[in-house]
């Protein structure tokens, strides 16, 4: 199929941006705890073309669904085009004046993979209606208007991760996060120097319950750090985790805790590993933070617990489910030239358990949000 950009409805357009999807090397679950977290950019693009256009109302098409939607402000949209309204909401709310606009969306980020399809479509409706209006609003602070539109506009309650992610990832590095203080540092994350490569199995197992138990999760780390009494789960030092788990009553509780003290952990000890240049390093850590995710904080599910066991059976150096959980994808660090039989051990695996095929593709860190024309 051709690219997303190539199948954008023909303008002419006034600003096209596109923003891509994300898979997460580490720090799962910790961004709605204040932690870190170190997503990478995936060359898989959301594009959006706009046009300013008179009044204040927007019109949006999408070449997925072949619907078209208009609004107008203030108006409660849903669906798909609910991510679209929660921008301009957002943007509104922070005081810009956003004017009218015909917009048309074209997207290679596969949906309800857990790649972020969702941040994706945000960012790059950010983008362009900042640019046609010409409005100033940096990319840093982008991040916290598109997670807003999505938490507060569309209701689902998720961190800052994917938006910051989608906006602020530069290609040949994961960007390490700091969930609390915002600072990020952009760290190299050329695997193919060292003869390596990131495999990504989409396990497409659906994602039932993923919003219930997502937000069950969030409730758990909310109610835990007030115990605790500190602002936010990323205050419970690793040396002092368990004098924090001995002060909790509830086991359930105590599990999601260790999970996110720990995963900050993780996260940091990747980071030293990648400035020490020896990405070899991370895949224990990748491997103890799928355990973390399956036996502590339980988002995995069968079919990604699969591709974990045998992506390391056939030589992985680590392996991890990415993204908020229960179905998704599966990271696997290997050897460039063993991809192709760590997919074939996947496949047989889920021959085996008789799940259906899953999807697999060798991915590099791309460019965060940009400009393709005019
Ligand atoms: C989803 C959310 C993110 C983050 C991850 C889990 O992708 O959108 O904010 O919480 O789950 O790490």
């Amino acid at each position: 199929m051709s690219k997303a950009v190539d199948r954008l409805p023909e303008g002419p357009w006034d600003a096209v941006w596109a923003s891509p999807g994300r898979v997460n090397l580490i720090g799962e679950h910790t961004d709605y705890n204040d932690g870190y977290v170190l997503p990478f950019a995936l060359p898989q693009l959301t594009v959006v073309g706009g046009r300013r256009t008179d009044g204040e109302s927007w019109t949006v098409s999408s070449e997925q669904t072949g619907e078209t939607v208009t609004f107008g402000p203030g108006e409660k949209v849903e669906g798909w085009a609910a991510y679209v309204a929660g921008i301009v909401w957002a943007l509104r709310e922070a005081g810009h004046d956003v004017p009218g606009a015909s917009l048309a969306i074209a997207s290679d980020v596969p949906f309800g993979a857990g790649l972020s399809s969702s941040a994706a479509l945000g960012c790059a409706v950010m983008a362009v209606l900042v640019d046609l209006a010409g409005l100033d609003v940096p990319m840093e602070v982008r991040p916290r208007l598109a997670q807003r539109a999505e938490n507060e506009y569309v209701g689902a309650p998720t961190g800052i991760m994917d938006q910051s992610a989608s906006t602020l990832c530069r290609e040949g590095h994961a960007l390490f996060l700091d969930c609390r203080s915002l600072a990020t540092e952009q760290v190299p994350f050329d695997l193919a120097a060292q003869g390596l490569a990131i495999l990504v199995v989409d396990s497409r197992a659906p994602h039932a319950h993923v919003s219930g138990e997502y937000a069950a999760r969030r409730r758990s780390c909310e109610e835990a750090a007030k115990i605790l009494d500190v602002t936010a789960l990323r205050d419970v030092e690793p040396a002092g985790l368990e004098a924090a788990l001995a002060r909790l009553d509830d086991e359930v509780m105590r599990r999601r805790v260790r999970h996110v003290v720990t995963e900050d952990q993780r996260v940091l000890d990747t980071v030293e590993a990648l400035r020490a240049g020896d990405a070899r390093l991370i895949g224990p850590l990748m491997t103890a933070s799928h355990e973390s995710m399956r036996d502590d904080y339980e988002i995995t599910v069968p079919e990604v617990d699969t591709v974990v066991s045998a992506a390391l059976a056939a030589g992985a150096y680590g392996a991890r489910m990415t993204g908020g959980g229960f179905g998704g994808c599966v990271l696997a660090l290997v050897d460039a030239e063993r991809c192709e039989a760590v997919e074939a051990a996947v496949r047989g695996a889920f021959a085996d358990a008789g799940f259906a095929p899953p999807d697999a593709f060798v991915v590099t860190p791309a460019e965060g949000t940009h400009k393709i024309e005019p």
